[in-house]
């Protein structure tokens, strides 16, 4: 029993949790994500897709599940911005191939953690039968998912034991973002400046990522004090919508408290019924998340009485906020850094709850069956 216990205590790395050694690995899994693929103005990602069909695409049509669904709504905006094709984004579950597309100018992406999702397995599988060409993105070499696919790009993120999914998800987005460079420069869309801006925030992804874990014991005071709170509302726009539904999924996965997330926008068209001085409102105020617009989304939380927590970047929203946790400046990345404050914050409050952290009821790490 005792042996057992060393062991296990060793794997953690002197942690409490794997999730919460998870979190902390996330400026090394970012520095593996990226070494060796990050040029100046350029990336190189070693997957096969030619020059000629990138130019032709029509369509990426991205398939995923949870976590790495939430990673695939952040890519697509990505994507769309900076390579200039139309990205749409579906739960693997709903997928079809419908409508007048053009399979052969279609690039399906999965994008699973573990490789083994059935439900994006079939997706990807329903892709490739009408002619589309398919990329996996995964963590896992030699899974289902990457030897079903046409091409692989891999995360490298590591193992990832707890069942919330952490540091796969900043990884995945990470990766998928050094694509948009490589799809936008292909298609001669992306200026060599621009791609350079953008590649310069994710390189200084490890380091912005390191600065919010430095503020754990803040978040963890704030958790504490917001923890028996009767639901939670994640809000944000644009990039800071899958963080804002990623946060509140974090949070119900493990803390097994009510949370929702939605675009800001969202909030007066019905959400704000139920909001009251009982339920904090958490909301990304940073850079790629529109800012000023979901202010308008805060100060109408803040007039009813609701606690605001900001995850937010220069000063933006701070006389609305009743805590604030700092961003640094990282362009379009800012929002995933926002994104390691709400792990922190639903760690602790699940931690305070003595919630099984990393085998939360119900749910698995990855589930092979429809
Ligand atoms: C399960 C896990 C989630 C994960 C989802 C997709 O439901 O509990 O954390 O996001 O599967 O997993 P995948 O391996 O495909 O990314």
């Amino acid at each position: 029993e005792r042996i057992e216990w060393e062991a296990d205590a060793a794997e953690k790395g002197g942690y409490e949790h794997y999730m919460i050694k998870e979190i902390h690995e996330q400026p090394h899994a970012l520095r593996q994500a990226l070494s060796g693929r990050v040029g100046h103005g350029s990336v190189d990602l070693d997957v096969d897709l030619p020059e000629e069909y990138v130019r032709s695409l029509e369509e990426i049509q991205v398939v995923a599940c949870g976590t790495s669904h939430h990673a695939g709504l952040y890519a697509a905006r990505l994507l769309e911005s900076h390579a200039d094709v139309r990205t749409t984004v579906h739960v693997a579950s709903e997928y079809g191939f419908t409508g007048g597309r053009d399979p052969s100018r279609t690039l399906v992406v999965a994008v699973t953690q573990s490789g083994e999702t059935a439900e994006t397995l079939g997706a990807l599988r329903d892709a490739a039968r009408v002619g589309a060409r398919t990329l996996a993105v995964t963590n896992v070499v030699g899974s289902s998912v990457a030897r079903a696919a046409d091409e692989s790009l891999y995360i490298r993120a590591g193992p990832e034991i707890g069942v919330a999914a952490t540091k796969t998800f900043v990884s995945q987005v990470a990766t998928l973002a050094l694509l948009a460079v490589h799809v936008g420069r292909e298609r001669g869309v992306l200026s060599a400046a621009a791609a350079s801006e953008l590649l310069g925030d994710v390189r200084g992804l490890p380091g912005a990522v390191q600065r919010a874990l430095d503020a754990d014991q803040q978040v963890r005071d704030v958790a504490e004090a917001y923890a028996d709170s009767e639901a939670f509302f994640f809000i944000g726009r644009y990039l800071g919508h899958p963080v804002a539904l990623e946060g509140a999924l974090k949070l119900k996965e493990i803390s097994y408290d009510h949370a929702e997330g939605f675009p800001a926008g969202e909030l007066k068209h019905g959400p704000l019924a139920l909001v009251t001085e009982e339920t904090p409102v958490i909301a990304v105020l940073t850079e790629g998340a529109r800012p000023d617009e979901t202010l308008n989304s805060v100060k109408e939380a803040e007039s009813r009485g609701a606690p605001v927590i900001g995850c937010h970047s220069d000063g933006h929203g701070e006389k609305f906020i009743d805590a604030a946790f700092e961003v640094p400046a990282l362009g379009e990345m800012e929002p995933l850094v926002a994104n390691v404050y709400m792990q922190l914050f639903a760690y602790h409050v699940a931690n305070r709850k003595g919630r099984a952290i990393d085998k939360p009821r119900n749910l698995a790490k990855s589930v092979t069956v429809e």
